[in-house]
């Protein structure tokens, strides 16, 4: 279970302002701009959860701030009881955190199978050391690993998400790919992964129909046959109906949060119908 309580991320803007005082002093007054305010939010095992809103709302900023590559201003993270508000990426990924960013960096001097066979062999480590704390726990003999955990074809993994393998699997992750290509290979590692929290952000830029439509089956797969969370970044309807819960996220707070079927109809209103944006434009007034 992970749980955000009272989170809120502040940035100093860079637009000092010199302000003039009596007698002819001056000082230079700093801004800060809060990016995301007093959120408090808890996802559930097995939460399948879509986070939507307009642009800027603060969205990425906190998927950034769950996975550790922001640290809040104020407020704290906790993952299954640990407080992980001051744990770095890798500690949280150690925990079983992975994150798929909007705009994917690329690793220089890798390729693509080597990615994203570390992801599935680390995966398999992981689900290997689970089932032996599992049997130690019950006192009963762990079963050979290899009869259990079969090493995954990475072939799969890449046609999950639209690529043909034999095109892909001996190219470097460099210049050469296109924003699209990164984008998917970098899902299919978080796939690979298959950790207990995936976080996705707006995994559907760049990608074309035909693998789009894969993703989505892949998504309702991974939350079908695992016990595993997923949180999604997005802007698609496609998207927003499939995830059991949808949070509104604008100007920073949480606008509305509610079962798919209580909070979609009233976005798809749009933004003129839209009670979540109205509340946030009469807020911002
Ligand atoms: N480190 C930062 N410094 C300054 N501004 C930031 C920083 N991170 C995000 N922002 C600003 O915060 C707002 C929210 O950004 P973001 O989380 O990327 O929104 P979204 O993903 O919902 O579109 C934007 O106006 C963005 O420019
Ligand atoms: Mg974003």
């Amino acid at each position: 279970m992970l749980e955000l309580r009272n989170l809120s991320f502040q940035v100093s803007d860079d637009a000092s302002e010199h302000i003039e005082m009596e007698e002819g002093h001056s000082r230079e007054e700093e801004h800060s701009r809060e990016i995301i305010r007093d959120i408090s939010l808890t996802f559930e095992d097995h939460a399948f959860i879509a986070i939507t809103g307009p642009n800027g709302g603060g969205k990425s900023t906190l998927a950034k701030l769950i996975m550790g590559i922001e640290q809040p201003t104020s407020g704290q993270i906790i993952y299954n009881g640990t407080d992980i508000t001051r744990m770095d990426i890798t500690q949280r990924a150690k925990l079983g955190i992975s994150f798929a960013f909007q705009q994917p960096v690329r690793f220089k001097g890798i390729k693509v199978r080597d990615l994203i066979q570390l992801a599935a062999r680390h995966s398999m480590e992981e689900a290997h050391s689970r089932e032996e704390k599992h049997s130690r726990e019950k006192g009963q003999p762990l079963e050979d690993k290899h009869s259990r955990v079969k090493f995954p074809d990475i072939c799969d993994y890449l046609s999950k998400v639209g690529l043909c393998a034999r095109d892909y699997v001996n190219r470097d992750i460099d210049a050469s790919l296109s924003g699209g290509e990164l984008k998917r290979i970098e899902i299919a590692t978080i796939i690979a992964r298959n950790t207990p929290l995936s976080v996705f952000d707006e995994p559907e830029a760049g990608i074309d129909l035909w693998s789009f439509n894969n993703l989505i089956q892949v998504f309702e797969e991974m939350h079908r046959e695992s016990d595993n969370s997923l949180i999604i970044i997005s802007h698609q309807e496609r998207i927003l109906n499939i995830a059991d819960e949808i949070v509104v996220l604008a100007e920073g707070t949480v606008q509305a949060r509610g079962r798919r079927g209580d909070i979609l109809p009233e976005l798809l209103k749009g933004t003129e119908g839209c009670k979540f944006y109205q509340r946030q434009s009469a807020a911002g007034q």
